[in-house]
């Protein structure tokens, strides 16, 4: 029997009789140990930064693109082409013709770089078809959504990463090792966040596109297509992983810690109404001025976890503003903030001062970072894209366990909802699902403990 027809029946099977939790029913193909048949769905602005990275490596081959765009899958089977590798199959015949893509016999991956709001179906018809799923990130739209998620994998045992890259960042593996190696003591308070300036969205006028402008929707391009509707009609921190997912590894989240409940609150929303307002191509004359957005400019979440750490998170995309993610990891003998580089250890830095984090993250530079820094130099986001996609590679061909997991994915992409939620209600608290059925408590830590991955 195929492999996937088995995962099929026998998931089936464990469904029709209640049984919950009984996974390993996938079954990794023979040449995975040592080449990953790849499949990207969605190769626009992220997924095809991912392509590229993806063919560097000489134990992936790109089997299969699909792309509601022809466009961008045709940019992207370019590449692969001009990489030297045989054309992969496209798939561009509409929203579900992933699906087709999925059915294939050439593929044991795949990589999901869609708009949010396709991440769990496609995750979910994936782990289904027993093909490895690496997610990328989103907060969802209902707790409902997490667990499908969560139940599809523990049902299936088909392996799913959610491609945290942040987790990966040079900075934070460094902190992630002070943390491990006891220099802040135990941690009390944790923030971080999203705090991007999202204003300038692209947009096309039928011929071309063109970055800056105000329009999105139908008339946007890229992210501006789909993410600022967002905006339009929810209130919530939107994107939380790139901030609670660094958090997430420092306390130990669902492995002897975990989120038990949260309180958020959104300011007035005003920074999109005057960026289109002030724009060249905007005015008050302009559709979108009228346009009343929901999302608050700056969305406040306070957690607190299990073993009695405060986390505070934002979510700042539509006022003028560097960008930071604005770190900030505290214990009983000192802290790291991101926003100043700076770092305080009791008894070792001078008084009540601060000393430059540059010197201790290189003493405490990850094992990982020191191992592949040259792999890694041209990669996105400063080389933390090129370990993302290496971790989920190498626990694929190893058939380990995913780094970053389906729980963890749940446990912080419910945060979106749960704001939602806490803010619609003036700010009252929502309690956390535990995601894991009470195996948190038992649970090990595995995120970049050697210099593997
Ligand atoms: N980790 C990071 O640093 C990072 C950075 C950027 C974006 N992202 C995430 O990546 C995802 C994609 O963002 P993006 O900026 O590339 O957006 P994008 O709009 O540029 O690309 C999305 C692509 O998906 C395609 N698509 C839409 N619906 C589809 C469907 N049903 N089937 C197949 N293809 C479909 C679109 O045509 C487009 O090419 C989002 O989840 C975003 O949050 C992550």
């Amino acid at each position: 029997m195929h492999r996937r027809d088995f995962l099929r029946n026998t998931t089936l099977a464990g469904a029709a009789i209640g049984i919950q939790n009984q996974a390993f029913s996938y079954i990794p193909s023979e040449n995975m140990k040592d080449k990953i048949r790849l499949g990207i769905i969605g190769v626009g602005a992220r997924g095809y930064e991912t392509l590229k990275l993806a063919l560097y490596r000489k134990d992936v081959t790109v089997t299969s693109v699909c792309d509601i765009d022809p466009n961008h899958a045709a940019r992207a089977e370019k590449a692969v082409v001009e990489a030297g590798h045989k054309k992969p199959a496209l798939y561009t015949r509409g929203d579900y013709d992933y699906r087709r893509m999925l059915h294939s016999k050439e593929l044991d991956a795949v990589l999901i770089c869609t708009p949010w709001e396709w991440h769990t179906p496609m995750s979910v018809d994936a782990m289904r078809m027993g093909i490895a799923v690496g997610c990328e990130v989103a907060g969802a739209a209902s707790v409902e959504e997490c667990w499908q998620m969560v139940r599809t994998q523990e049902s299936t045992g088909t392996p799913f990463m959610i491609m945290e890259n942040v987790c990966y960042r040079r900075d934070v593996m460094a902190a992630l090792n002070m943390v491990r190696q006891g220099l802040f003591g135990e941690l009390v308070h944790l923030e971080g966040g999203y705090q991007h300036d999202l204003r300038e969205v692209k947009f096309n006028d039928g011929k071309q596109y063109y970055g800056g402008g105000v329009e999105f929707g139908e008339k946007g391009y890229s992210e501006a297509r789909w993410r600022t509707q967002h905006s339009v009609y929810r209130n919530g921190d939107l994107y939380p992983t790139h901030g609670i997912g660094p958090i997430g590894s420092f306390i130990n989240n669902n492995r002897g810690n975990r989120f038990v409940s949260l309180t958020s609150m959104a300011s007035k929303a005003r920074g999109l109404h005057q960026y289109i307002m002030d724009h060249p191509q905007g005015g008050a004359s302009h559709p979108n001025a009228t346009i009343q957005f929901r999302l608050g400019d700056v969305v406040t979440t306070s957690i607190q976890t299990a073993m009695g750490e405060t986390i505070v998170l934002s979510h700042d995309t539509s006022l003028p503003r560097p960008y930071s993610l604005g770190f900030r990891v505290q214990g009983v003998k000192g802290l790291w903030m991101d926003i100043n580089k700076s770092v305080h250890i009791e008894g070792r830095s001078p008084a009540h001062k601060w000393e430059p984090a540059d010197a201790y993250f290189k003493t405490y530079d990850h094992p990982l970072w020191r191992k592949y820094e040259k792999d890694a130099a041209d990669a996105g986001h400063g080389g933390m894209d090129w370990f993302v996609l290496h971790a989920f590679v190498e626990a694929l061909k190893n058939n380990e366990p995913m780094p970053l997991d389906v729980y963890d994915h749940a446990s912080w992409a419910v945060i979106t909802c749960l704001s939602e939620q806490s803010i619609s209600q003036g700010g009252a608290v929502q309690s956390f699902p535990d995601f894991t059925d009470g195996r948190w408590i038992n649970r090990k830590p595995v995120f970049a403990l050697d210099d593997r991955y």
